[in-house]
């Protein structure tokens, strides 16, 4: 048997498979030495890593090709706008037959079902919302940069807010509360909820203007994604929603929150299951290194949870950076399958993430892993994943397989155009008016009070009419109402889930 062979063996497999490529040894390729991720191991998450101009997006797009062909929708976080080409067909050329005759491949031509999605308004895919109460005080703190002590204080604003059923739509309603909180008239209440330095509030305060600043007041707000809308099927095809940064570069710590937020949705909502034959969803984080960056220990803590539980809901999640190194030790070790592109080892860092990352393989008699990883060529890749019984497959030099669909993007014009036609832009395309936005949130998060229900413990104090801080910040009529609805409001209380996001009743 030649090696390649014998590593294939190792990928067998009874159910179906996502196809990568075929095994390389000394150089050589075996078309029928197939190396693949069992559908059914998808769940048990993977890594997708590789220095820049590698091959890393064309390996996602491969990977969601067969996903949507298998009937799985896909999420998948397009930073750079690299992966519309999905939705049309790729073109033929002899790179791609040649590359398909290597891989054993019978290439064919292919679109996919895509919707464009934006986080924000200010994108050219349809604009994705979440509101304030929804994300909660972990995951704002993160988009907001604070550190530990101003994190437990947001955190006691919220529980202030949550206690009395009240949910802040966008960044105006929770200044609001902020500067109720450290007013006057707020003291009172503050009292109760173990005191806010008003210091640190005002280091809040800062930074939520920040966030405004860069495009924050048009991702808060309604209406807030639906994630049944990311779960969809197109003529049989999974759907592949690709989710673009719009304008919010300057904010990339709210992209990669979004997405975590998204996680924590899916689940509270999903329900438990067994042992699947296919994941429900996939998610791709592409610049992941965006997630970790600047964590608190808190959040780590809490990926790592959320990357173990969400396996269990048929959900998958696929991280994708540079270096291996990006992503924490808890969190690569939960990640099954592993597709690592070209190392470079230039500078003493390089060569310490590269000493790491061979660490991270099982050993192969095949390869110099080393050597391996360095040596790669565009296309390539060191992969070992999961069989079908959950054992780590022997480790594969790779040459991946072609996407069938635009290796390309298709351009703004016809992203644009694509999203004003899409079936979401009739529930998203605008953003809803305060105040029925308010009403429909009240009734989500905390609908009105039963008969016979205990009251809440205390009320918040009646807005007086003289101009307070509230007035002075924010100066308009907006926060009157909206602190009189608080003070009406006879809410249920707001629960907290895993990520500190709003528990939903739906
Ligand atoms: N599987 C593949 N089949 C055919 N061509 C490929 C494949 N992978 C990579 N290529 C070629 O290599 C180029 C770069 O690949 P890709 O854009 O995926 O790199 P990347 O690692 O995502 O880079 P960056 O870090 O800059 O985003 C592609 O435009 C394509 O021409
Ligand atoms: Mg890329």
């Amino acid at each position: 048997m030649t090696a390649q062979a014998e590593i294939a063996a190792g990928y067998a497999l009874e159910g179906t498979a996502i196809e990568l490529g075929a095994v390389l040894v000394d150089a050589t390729v075996e078309p029928t030495a197939h190396v693949r991720i069992p559908l059914s191991m998808i769940n048990r998450h993977g890594l997708v890593a590789g220095a820049t101009g590698t091959g890393k997006t064309k390996t996602l797009q491969l990977i969601a090709e067969q996903l949507s062909n298998a009937g799985v929708p896909v999420l998948m976080a397009d930073v750079k706008g690299d992966l519309s080409g999905l939705s049309q067909q790729g073109a033929s050329s002899d790179r791609i037959t040649t590359r398909a005759g290597e891989t054993g491949d019978d290439w064919q031509a292919t679109a996919f079902p895509v919707q464009f999605l934006s986080i924000g308004t200010g994108g050219i895919g349809v604009p994705l919302r979440a509101t304030i109460t929804s994300f909660g005080p972990i995951l704002l703190s993160k988009v907001l940069g604070l550190n530990d002590t101003q994190e437990s204080t947001l955190g006691l604003i919220f529980h202030w807010a949550d206690s009395r059923g009240l949910p802040l739509l966008d960044t105006k309603d929770l200044r609001a509360v902020i500067t109720h909180l450290t007013s006057d008239e707020g003291k009172e209440d503050l009292k109760g909820i173990g005191g806010v330095a008003s210091a640190t509030a005002g280091v809040i305060l800062r930074a939520l203007v920040n966030l405004e600043a860069q495009g924050g007041d048009r991702f808060f707000g309604e209406p807030e994604l639906d994630p049944n809308d990311l779960m969809r099927n197109k003529d049989g095809k999974g759907l592949i929603s690709l989710l673009e940064i719009g304008d919010l570069q300057s904010n990339p710590a709210l992209f990669s929150t979004f997405l975590m937020w998204l996680l924590a949705e899916l689940f509270e909502t999903l329900p438990e299951e067994g042992d699947l034959d296919k994941p429900k969803l996939v998610f791709f984080f592409d610049e992941a290194h965006l997630v970790f960056a600047d964590a608190s220990k808190a959040f780590l803590e809490k990926i790592t949870q959320t990357v173990k539980l969400i396996r269990s809901k048929g959900v998958g999640i696929f991280f994708c950076t540079q270096l291996p190194t990006d992503v924490p030790n808890e969190v690569l070790s939960q990640l099954g399958a592993r597709v690592q592109h070209a190392l470079r080892a230039f500078t003493p860092d390089d060569q310490k993430a590269l000493a790491r990352t061979v660490k991270t393989y099982p050993t192969t008699p095949h390869y110099d892993l080393e050597k391996a990883l360095t040596s790669l060529g565009i296309g390539e890749a060191v992969i070992t994943v999961l069989s079908e019984k959950g054992a780590p497959t022997p480790v594969a030099w790779t040459r991946l397989r072609a996407p069938r669909s635009l290796m390309d993007t298709i351009g703004t014009d016809a992203i644009k155009q694509a999203a004003a036609s899409s079936d979401l832009n009739g529930k998203y395309g605008e953003t809803v008016d305060r105040e029925s936005a308010y009403e429909q949130l009240m009734q989500k998060v905390a609908p009105p009070r039963q008969e016979g229900e205990a009251p809440p413990q205390e009320q918040p104090k009646p807005e007086k009419d003289e101009p307070g801080l509230v007035e002075k910040v924010l100066g308009n009529s907006a926060v009157k109402s909206f602190l009189r609805s608080a003070g009406s409001a006879l809410a249920r209380e707001i629960t907290r889930g895993i990520f500190g996001t709003s528990r939903k009743r739906r």
